[in-house]
């Protein structure tokens, strides 16, 4: 069966037509080509297919796409928009080395900005709860650490706003 849903993704509205099985991955990555949001277990445990909606951090491989109907969604795309400059924990996962192969890398910004919305200035133990459930193969997690710390610093006030 298909239905008909309408909901908005780094701020643009989109309207269209799902079958009821399909995963909001699925329709980001394939219907939308926001590829940025990954696909790794497919199960809920990695974390790679995180994505914000309205506010909370979302396993993307678990979250039916029909589900999502007048729902505001935020992916890794949505981060710095206009892809002239860089949000403040794009910058610091870059200067802290905190990407190797990348791939945990849209999962874990999200999940940082999600910290860091509400936690400007988190510490380690509570940087490494909120990263939890986003696994990383290649980095040993220290510099992600320092990384969320770091653009914690740096998100001035009017940042908080950013999405
Ligand atoms: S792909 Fe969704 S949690 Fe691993
Ligand atoms: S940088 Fe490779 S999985 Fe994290």
């Amino acid at each position: 069966m298909r239905h008909d849903i309408s909901l908005t993704v780094n701020g643009d509205t989109y309207n269209l037509t799902v079958e009821a099985w399909r995963t909001l991955n699925e329709v980001l990555r394939e219907d939308l080509n926001l590829t940025g949001t990954k696909l790794g277990c497919g199960s809920g445990d990695c974390g790679a297919c995180t994505v914000i909606v309205d506010g909370k951090s979302v396993s993307s491989c678990l979250t039916l796409a029909v589900e999502m109907d007048g729902r505001q969604i935020l992916t890794v795309e949505g981060l710095a928009p206009s892809g002239e400059t860089m949000h403040p924990i794009q910058e610091a996962f870059i200067e802290k080395g905190a990407i190797q192969c990348g791939f945990c890398t849209p999962g874990m910004e999200l999940s940082a900005l999600n910290l860091l919305k509400t936690n400007p200035r988190p510490s380690d133990t509570q940087i490494r709860s909120a990263i939890s459930g986003n696994l990383c193969r290649c980095t040993g997690y220290n510099k992600i650490v320092d990384a969320i710390s770091e653009a914690g610093r740096r998100m001035k006030p009017q940042s908080k706003t950013r999405r």
